[in-house]
């Protein structure tokens, strides 16, 4: 509906200021890459910028806003974006927590309610979801996605896109969301953040494309190129992936930015030859804004006039961008989400801080509970040692927005005061997250002698997850495992529980042995503190599951649970058989696999029944399996249905998810769960690269982890 007012402007517009429309520069409040140049408000000036990244806040983004509106010669506005990745002010778990509750729902409210605070501040875009499937959790971004599993981050990309953008663009509540970063981001090389990609169509169309698929057919407004190269051409300069897929194929009509300065890295990627080069091949590509590399202001004119590109292009360009401007109503009322007004009304709600503290507890997972060590007793003394005890900065998690790191957060001991008097608590700090001093241990050991149960706060600095953050040491870091050790030989016979905030999965083998408990709480937010002690004590009885598999050691990485079976799969009566695909020195199995979490409750699966054993491709399959809460506490359970297409044109993975439910079951309370399958569900990219289903065989589960061994089989006519 705005393309004859796009059309209209752009009559008026010199090719200089359709340039500036494809330019991108920051206004240096946070720190995500780079500075090649800091002068922007020259540039505003001269009409040669069209969205600024990096500035926050109703007031600033009017002051920058009235510099584009008054003193261009257009008054076009500007685009403001941001990173709101799991939360603006109000921060969320971070998002590979958020997709442990499994919860689209969920997901959509947290970004409805990022998005409400950062449109109040003045942004129109974020740079989110981030839809890129990580298997290897050297990889330090793992922390930003869903995970490794196509199908859930899938679901998790529709949820992302609807509560940022809502319904209604032209609402001064809803803001742009971003499909990045495409694509392949999350196969890097040995988890090496920016290294190279090198895959097959096979695992590009079945494996990393499907949930920014997802994202457009949301009707996700825009999207970002990826750092890496891919299968040797650059993403940012990759016209195969933006203009034959996400344009052709999918009929992608929003606009594509590049990530930060990603165009000009073409240059050392070796593919650029210099800047001049960069843009023309970023332009080619069908890059359509360049994010922080003023390779399109300096050379887009030169080329067009060399006749190195189309006018057109840079023109199409520029009408995509302007046309998101249209829909946000930028052109009605430049100054529309630069209020202060709603700002200060808007930011740290209480209804927010209350989603926030549930999110916090619903992205809890429950990876082991011996002894019943949890939930914790309110009568006992703890002694609550660790690093993060009491730390409220880094609880927050990498990306945390702009959401304030000292004030705001609720650590895991203020938490803990609303359960306890403050002589039931003990605290020692023990040690710091990194640094190597082990004088705080005996304190640490006094306390847990002294109490009846111990609590361990441990973990990752929240810069040890996030970009350009990759580790190949998955331990816990630092002395904090040896301090572990330390208390379990001084206390033997106490309940010992490790809470854990990371950003990533993490090598816990020799925990496992050492605690009773173990909570993964991950970077659980603002309200961290209180929605993770709420599952300490039971108020919230855990219902997170791992999204990712947590490996037993950092050689066994890349381990996801939906691999291939190879030709010598190993006997599940001998894993240990020669000459098959394992390792001598560890198992193949991983220490958590995909889908696990315990509750305090326990369910029994049983009864799973097909509507056919054999169905033709117009039909539908029903599966159904009854669900029992056969323990002492009323609790959510994620039933997961999983298939294997045990014969393709392609190999097919030897299992993968295709649904699930999050159900709430009294104590004692049994439901049938229904999940129906349709030919859509069985289809992959085959070898000839189309999307289709293959007769054949198919086995079938109704399982509560990908843990499990298949026994049900229905049959795929043609
Ligand atoms: O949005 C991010 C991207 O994910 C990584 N590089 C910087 C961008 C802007 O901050």
């Amino acid at each position: 509906i705005y393309e004859a007012q796009v059309d209209s402007l752009m009559n008026l517009m010199t090719l200089e200021e359709k340039i500036g429309q494809t330019v991108m520069y920051g206004g240096g409040w946070d720190k995500t890459g780079p500075f090649v140049d800091t002068d922007f408000e020259k540039y505003i000036k001269q009409g040669s910028v069209g969205a600024m990244l990096n500035v926050y806040t109703a007031k600033a983004t009017r002051d920058l806003q009235k510099i584009a509106i008054e003193e261009t010669r257009l008054g076009i506005p500007l685009l403001f974006g941001y990173d709101v990745i799991h939360g603006h002010r109000t921060i969320f778990p971070i998002n590979l927590g958020l997709a442990a509750s499994w919860d689209p729902n969920l997901v959509e409210q947290s970004s409805r309610i990022a998005t409400e605070e950062a449109s109040a501040e003045g942004l129109h875009w974020t740079f989110a979801p981030m839809l890129d499937i990580a298997r290897d959790p050297r990889w330090g971004r793992i922390s930003e996605g869903a995970g490794e599993d196509v199908y859930l981050t899938s679901i998790m990309a529709k949820a992302y896109v609807k509560g940022f953008q809502g319904d209604d663009l032209s609402k001064h509540n809803t803001i742009l969301a971003c499909a990045k970063h495409f694509v392949g981001y999350g196969a890097a090389q040995a988890g090496r953040d920016y290294h190279t990609v090198n895959m097959g169509e096979d695992e590009l169309r079945n494996v990393y494309l499907p949930p920014f698929k997802a994202a457009v057919d949301a009707g996700v407004e825009t999207f970002m190129t990826a750092f890496n190269e891919l299968n040797g051409v650059p993403a940012s300069g990759n016209k195969y992936i933006f203009r034959d897929i996400l344009r052709g194929e999918w009929d992608f009509k929003g606009f594509v930015v590049s990530d930060y300065t990603a165009i000009n890295e073409m240059i050392p990627h070796g593919f650029a030859t210099d800047s001049t080069d960069a843009a023309r091949l970023g332009m080619l590509a069908g890059t359509d804004m360049d994010m922080m590399g003023h390779v399109y202001r300096l050379h887009l004119k030169e080329l067009i006039a060399a006749g190195k590109i189309d006018l057109e292009l840079v023109e199409a360009s520029c009408r995509k961008i302007l046309l998101a401007k249209f829909k946000l109503g930028l052109f009605d009322d430049p100054y529309r989400y630069s209020d202060e007004a709603r700002q200060r009304e808007t930011i740290y709600k209480p209804e927010f801080l209350k989603a926030a503290h549930e999110a916090a507890a619903a992205s809890s997972v429950l990876l082991q509970n011996n002894n019943n060590a949890l939930p914790l007793d309110k009568t006992k003394t703890i002694a609550l040692i660790g690093p993060l005890a009491k730390d409220e900065y880094h609880i927050n998690g990498n990306w945390g927005g702009a959401g304030d790191r000292k004030g705001k957060s609720v650590s895991i001991y203020e938490g803990l005061q609303e359960y306890l008097k403050s002589n039931q608590i003990i605290y020692a700090k023990g040690c710091d997250i990194v640094a190597d001093d082990d004088t705080g241990f005996q304190d640490a050991i006094n306390a847990a002698k002294q109490a009846d149960v111990v609590l361990l706060v441990m973990g990752e600095d929240h810069g040890m997850s996030g970009e350009a953050a990759s580790r190949t040491n998955l331990k816990i870091p630092g002395i904090q495992p040896k301090l572990i050790k330390k208390i379990r030989e001084a206390v033997p016979n106490k309940k010992i529980v490790l809470l854990l905030m990371n950003g990533r999965p993490l090598n816990l083998s020799e925990e496992v042995d050492e605690v009773d408990a173990i909570l993964e709480a991950w970077f659980p937010g603002t309200m961290g503190g209180n929605g993770v002690t709420d599952v300490l004590f039971g108020a919230y009885n855990p219902s997170g599951k791992l999204t990712v598999t947590f490996p037993r050691n950092v050689g066994q990485v890349p381990i996801y649970y939906n691999m291939k079976n190879t030709g010598r799969p190993i006997p599940e009566a001998n894993p240990k058989e020669d000459y098959k695909s394992n390792y001598i020195d560890v198992q193949n199995t991983p220490l958590f696999a995909f889908g696990h979490g315990l509750s305090y409750t326990t369910f029994n699966y049983s009864d799973l029944q097909l509507s056919a054993s054999q169905i033709g491709v117009g039909d539908t399959l029903t599966a159904t399996a009854t669900i029992s809460n056969t323990g002492n506490y009323d609790g959510h359970e994620v039933v997961q249905l999983y298939i294997h297409d045990k014969f393709g044109s392609i190999t097919r993975p030897v299992k993968e998810l295709k649904g699930f439910q999050k159900l709430f079951l009294k104590k004692g309370e049994s439901k049938t769960v229904t999940f129906t399958i349709t030919v859509e569900d069985l289809k992959y990219y085959n070898n000839e690269h189309k999307f289709d289903v293959e007769p054949g065989e198919f086995e079938i589960a109704i399982a509560p982890s990908s843990d499990f061994t298949f026994k049900n089989t229905f049959i795929l006519t043609d």
